[in-house]
């Protein structure tokens, strides 16, 4: 239905089986449920098993779980491979920054995690086996053959851009869209064609922006909560959105009770960029951990993603059982004030229905001249 006549675009809406143009973003690190994923479908949107951290089993495992609860169609999302991190240099710095808050969760000393090895080829062979009808990837640009790969099972391929070049470069890869990823989004960070800073657009001035640098459908993603973001952002030339904050406050939501108490108390200003829980950056409701981490000392006690990643693994694990969310990445975006907490189901047709108002709203104003109701 969305296949624009205009510019002869790919039909982004039929390929993903959408009736309405939302998708439920991957939530790496168990947001994203089978039963979120299977209840985004059913309501007539489309889901991502975010399986960056999930071994070839779990994402077989992941997959069958939403095939159990639904006939509808589903993604996979996957990290594209970095190269093998740098040696820390200063380890033992980075150990003891971490010593003080292990021991306050009953944790022992930490451990430097052992590098390691590249996952993604196994993660791709259990994705292209799982039944999924798309695949999607961030941080960088998957190998050619992974996308010929994907593109030979029938999927439909979404790469991340938080820039117009990387866009470009997505598109010349051969991607069937793009998440244009603003600065606002929750989570890691995707960019990958240069320092993190360079990537920070908002969606409302990155969204148009790619769109007329590239021909295929793109998808905005960033700080969209409701109707008014999604119709906004359809405006700007969007084919769909990818919604993140939102999905992980609904009841299917795998989030600890905490995270999902700490959202919906949280204002617009909540959020900041912290790589302190990952080595990479990323945008979360800031807490004790992030901020006692941003005051240093020096630039060496972080290790390289994904080392840092499995070097708070322990203390994050400790502090969902304990409830600490001090120590929790609290990944969500910018929009946070406008989470809601109800089942997925409610949280698509509401979307759905507000998006379809705005709409109607905006045009009935704009023909009696009023630019909108409270104008
Ligand atoms: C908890 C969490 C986990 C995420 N995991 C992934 C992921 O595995 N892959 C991915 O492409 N994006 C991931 N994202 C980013 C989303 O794709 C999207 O860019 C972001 O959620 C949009 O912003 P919003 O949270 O304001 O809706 C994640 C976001 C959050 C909040």
């Amino acid at each position: 239905m969305d296949s624009d006549v205009m510019t002869s675009r790919p039909s982004l809406t039929e390929r993903l089986g959408l009736r309405h143009p939302i998708i439920q973003a991957p939530l790496a690190g168990g947001g994203d449920t089978p039963e979120l994923v299977a209840a985004v479908g059913e309501a007539g949107g489309f889901g991502f098993i975010g399986a960056a951290y999930l071994t070839p089993p779990q994402i077989a495992d992941a997959a069958r779980a939403v095939k159990a609860h639904t006939g509808r169609p589903f993604g996979v999302s996957l990290f594209a491979p970095l190269r093998a991190p740098d040696v820390p240099k200063n380890p033992a710095a980075a150990l003891a920054r971490l010593a003080p808050y292990y021991a306050d969760l009953g944790l022992g000393p930490p451990e430097l995690p052992a590098p390691a090895p590249d996952g993604f080829p196994a993660q791709l062979a259990a994705a292209l086996e799982s039944g999924a009808s798309a695949f999607s990837f961030t941080f960088g640009i998957v190998p050619s053959e992974a996308i010929a790969a994907v593109k030979a099972r029938g999927m439909f391929v979404l790469g991340t851009a938080t820039t117009v070049d990387e866009a470009i470069d997505l598109e010349r890869a051969g991607v069937d869209a793009i998440v244009a990823q603003g600065s606002e989004a929750g989570g890691h960070r995707g960019t990958f064609a240069g320092p993190f800073e360079a990537g920070m657009i908002g969606t409302v001035a990155l969204v148009p922006q790619i769109v007329d640098a590239v021909g295929v459908p793109v998808v905005a993603s960033g700080g969209i909560m409701d109707g008014r973001g999604i119709a906004a952002t359809l405006a700007l030339g969007a084919a769909a959105v990818q919604m993140g904050t939102a999905f992980l406050t609904c009841d299917e939501a795998g989030i600890p009770p905490v995270y999902k108490d700490a959202i919906l108390s949280a204002h617009e200003n909540a959020t900041q960029i912290t790589m302190a829980f990952s080595g990479r950056p990323a945008r979360g409701i800031a807490n004790r951990f992030m901020t006692e981490m941003a005051a240093g000392p020096g630039d060496d006690y972080i290790l390289p993603f994904p080392l840092q990643n499995a070097l708070t693994r322990p203390l994050r694990t400790a502090a969902s059982r304990q409830a600490r969310s001090e120590y929790l990445s609290l990944w969500a975006g910018q929009g946070v004030r406008l989470a809601r907490r109800q089942p997925a189901a409610e949280l698509v047709a509401r979307l759905a229905r507000e998006t379809k108002e705005t709409l109607e709203r905006l045009n009935a104003n704009w023909t009696k001249g009023t630019v909108n109701a409270r104008g």
